[in-house]
């Protein structure tokens, strides 16, 4: 179930007459959510859907297909939208949409490995081709290196502790499973019995950290502020505080080099009665702004154009 749906609509084609023409991007489009909503809401546009996870795309092409041609999805990352709009040749998109974070296909897949509450292997992997899963970052980093991930990354402020445990604990045995490492944290902190998991910001921080998301929702924005369209839309959902903070900052900067109008002065949130609906929705943020126009774009985009 998509979050905020009227809002990122009334945000990326609210002003667009009945029968504009033209694309938007789905950045992050998981099962189709919001690609629904705006090809609903817009009925002369198209949409690029794109995900790095080939299980998201086979949900949407399914979800989406009575829409035709009017969809295209491929699998790209945030880090690869410069070049994938580049060679989808669609030209200046009218509005961008990041929805970030996981979805319901990975937390209730625990063969995914993102899981606190249903064991599996500790993997965390949006993308499968990924090198690197939350294993090998809990049985080879440095304890101060967790530490710093669990604190920064995750807002946990037993980061410390956690990461000793982690740490004694692997000398025995590595780290295979979501279970295993949920335990040792839920003692290591030895905060059981609360309305949050023990574990639910170390888990956070290793997600993060297992795919960059940090860097992708960087080289995403700077994809946005090159190709977008004068007049163009961006609309980003965030669901953790140091990421509405870089879109923020972003924007911020666009907006004093007189790039970005910023729609948004504070992030919108999510009604009483959407939360109640859909509990993803009571952590989104989300922050919208128009590309001026006749402005310079930003030279690089993404850092790959
Ligand atoms: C919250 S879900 C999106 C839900 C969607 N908006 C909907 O309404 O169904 C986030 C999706 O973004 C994808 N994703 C997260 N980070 C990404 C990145 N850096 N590049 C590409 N896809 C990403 C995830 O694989 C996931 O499918």
């Amino acid at each position: 179930m998509p979050v905020l749906p009227e809002e990122v609509v009334a945000a990326l084609a609210g002003e667009l007459p009945d029968e504009h023409d033209g694309w938007f991007v789905d950045g992050t489009c998981g099962a189709g959510g919001h690609t629904r909503s705006l090809l609903e809401a817009a009925p002369g546009v198209r949409v690029l859907a794109l995900d790095q996870d080939p299980d998201a795309l086979d949900l949407a092409r399914t979800n989406l297909a009575v829409f035709g041609d009017r969809v295209r999805l491929r699998r790209a990352r945030l880090s690869q939208l410069a070049r994938t709009i580049r060679k989808e040749r669609i030209g200046r998109p009218l509005g961008v949409l990041f929805d970030l974070g996981v979805c319901s296909l990975h937390l209730d897949r625990p063969e995914r490995g993102f899981s606190f509450l249903a064991d599996g292997p500790l993997d965390m992997r949006m993308d499968p081709d990924r090198p690197r899963t939350a294993a090998d970052i809990v049985n080879t980093w440095d304890e101060s290196d967790l530490a710093d991930l669990f604190y920064f990354e995750g807002g946990e402020s037993g980061a410390r502790r956690i990461a000793r445990a982690i740490v004694e604990a692997r000398r025995r045995t590595p780290f295979q499973r979501t279970g295993g490492l949920a335990e040792i944290v839920s003692r290591a902190t030895g905060r059981a019995g609360g309305r949050t998991h023990p574990a639910t910001r170390t888990f956070q921080a290793l997600r993060r950290a297992v795919n960059e998301e940090g860097d992708e929702l960087l080289g995403g924005l700077a994809a946005a502020d090159h190709w977008l369209a004068d007049g163009g839309r961006l609309a980003v959902i965030s669901f953790h505080s140091g990421e509405d903070r870089a879109v923020k900052h972003f924007l911020q900067r666009g907006g004093r080099e007189e790039r970005w109008d910023i729609l948004t002065r504070k992030p919108l949130t999510a009604s009483r009665t959407e939360v109640r609906g859909n509990r993803r929705a009571r952590s989104a943020l989300l922050r919208a702004a128009e590309r001026l126009r006749g402005r310079p774009h930003q030279s690089k985009g993404g850092g790959e154009s």
